[in-house]
């Protein structure tokens, strides 16, 4: 008996795992998402994960909660238990109690995607692939490279050309094969599902690869580990096709489910405003019809304009009271500075767009003294510095001489 089935977003028709590899034949790639339905019968049995276990396994302290069963592969890269910091300067600054910054770009290949990563390969090898590949606005991409690399299997890269160039190159040092389109990341979403079915390889695409979230949702159960006393009463966390986002509402409801936690903490979705899909699909409401836009951000990761898990993220932001904000892109880039600054977290555009959230929640006065927040952010500032340095001087040459001394003090 399998522990786990896979069950449609849209029409709720069930599969057995063997049954079926993406999406719901009836509804198609983008309504017909899948999602992991655990029977916690079984899963009740077992305590919830302490800290120690967090520790020595990262996210596999929570397999229990994964869809793996006996023995199964695990990629021999550290992935997940990543530092959570309380920032009493921000709670300070912004009038609530506390403030949690979550840093999962320190993950080994700097973004949260390792987490899905990690799972896509282990799911890839159980089911005997040799290849894998995805489409990507570059953090996908250079995390399934990075984990391809470490468990021997060849991996195939679709993202637009205009990447960051940190992140192509860490796709080229891992030795995957790079198809760089001139494109969107929504075009090259398309011709890889195209090519990499028809070449039967194993699909790490957001949204159609059901196991990604489950990965994903693993960051909000470290939360849970992490802070073990009282729950969150909100999460800030940025959306481009919205699987982080789903995530995070499927990371505490199953360990909910499972009789770990009672409560799950208010979820906030971020969006840059030029490319606010799901907002505007959640606002018009039931029953959720995508809204696709022509998306422009400089927050690269999120700047999707066909958001591939839109219904999950709609419907499970509904279902648990979240919320859906979007703010600019100068928003997000002052907010890399000032989160720098004062917690010394250093965040991609994407990143730091979960802060730029709690800043205009915070100015619209949702948050009370008695508020705890959570930050999440998603990605490392190193990947992507041309963003950083939009808003910050250009740097002063000096001649290597002793009026250093007046530069210093201020003089002319
Ligand atoms: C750093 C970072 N943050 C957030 C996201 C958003 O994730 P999703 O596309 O699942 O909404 C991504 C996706 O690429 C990302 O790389
Ligand atoms: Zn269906």
């Amino acid at each position: 008996m399998s522990k786990y089935i896979l069950k449609c977003i849209t029409c709720s028709r069930e599969f057995l795992p063997d049954e079926i590899e993406y999406t719901c034949p009836n509804c198609g790639e983008r309504k017909g998402t899948l999602e992991v339905v655990y029977d916690f019968s079984i899963i009740r049995k077992r305590p919830p994960v302490t800290l120690p276990e967090l520790e020595r396994d990262g996210i596999w302290a929570f397999d229990y909660l994964l869809p793996f069963k006996g023995e199964y592969f695990r990629p021999n890269l550290m992935v997940g238990n990543t530092p959570l910091y309380e920032s009493k300067v921000l709670s300070r600054k912004y009038g609530v109690a506390e403030v949690f910054v979550k840093d999962d770009g320190r993950n080994p290949t700097a973004s949260f995607k390792d987490r899905a990563s990690a799972v896509a390969v282990a799911k890839a090898v159980e089911k005997g692939f040799s290849t894998v590949f995805c489409a990507s606005t570059g953090n996908a991409a250079s995390s399934l490279s990075g984990f391809a690399a470490v468990s021997g299997l060849k991996s195939v890269i679709f993202v637009p050309a205009t990447s960051p160039i940190a992140k192509l190159t860490q796709l080229q040092v891992y030795g995957s094969r790079v198809l760089a389109i001139e494109a969107s990341y929504d075009r090259a979403f398309d011709l890889s599902m195209e090519t990499g079915i028809s070449m039967g390889w194993y699909c790490r695409n957001s949204a159609i690869n059901p196991y990604l979230l489950e990965g994903k949702k693993t960051c909000a159960m470290e939360l849970a580990v992490q802070l073990q006393s009282t729950p969150l009463d909100y999460v800030f966390v940025s959306a481009g096709d919205g699987t982080v986002l789903a995530s995070f509402h499927k990371g505490f409801s199953d360990l909910r489910e499972s009789g770990a936690i009672n409560v799950i903490p208010r979820i906030v979705g971020v969006q840059a405003s030029g490319s606010a899909a799901i907002k505007m699909t959640f606002e018009r409401g039931e029953p959720f019809e995508p809204i696709d836009i022509e998306a422009s951000s400089v927050a690269d990761s999120i700047c999707v304009g066909k958001p591939r898990d839109v219904i999950k993220a709609c419907r499970y932001t509904k279902e648990n009271e979240g919320i859906i904000i979007d703010v600019s892109d100068r928003e997000i880039l002052e907010s890399i500075v000032e989160l720098a600054r004062e917690t010394g977290v250093f965040a991609e555009p994407a990143g730091a767009t979960a802060f730029a959230g709690f800043k205009k929640l915070s100015r619209a006065g949702l948050l009370t003294p008695e508020t705890r927040v959570g930050i999440i952010v998603t990605g490392n500032g190193l990947k992507d510095l041309k963003s950083a340095s939009l808003v910050l001087p250009e740097l002063k040459k000096l001649p290597p001489d002793k009026n250093i001394v007046k530069e210093v003090s201020g003089e002319d």
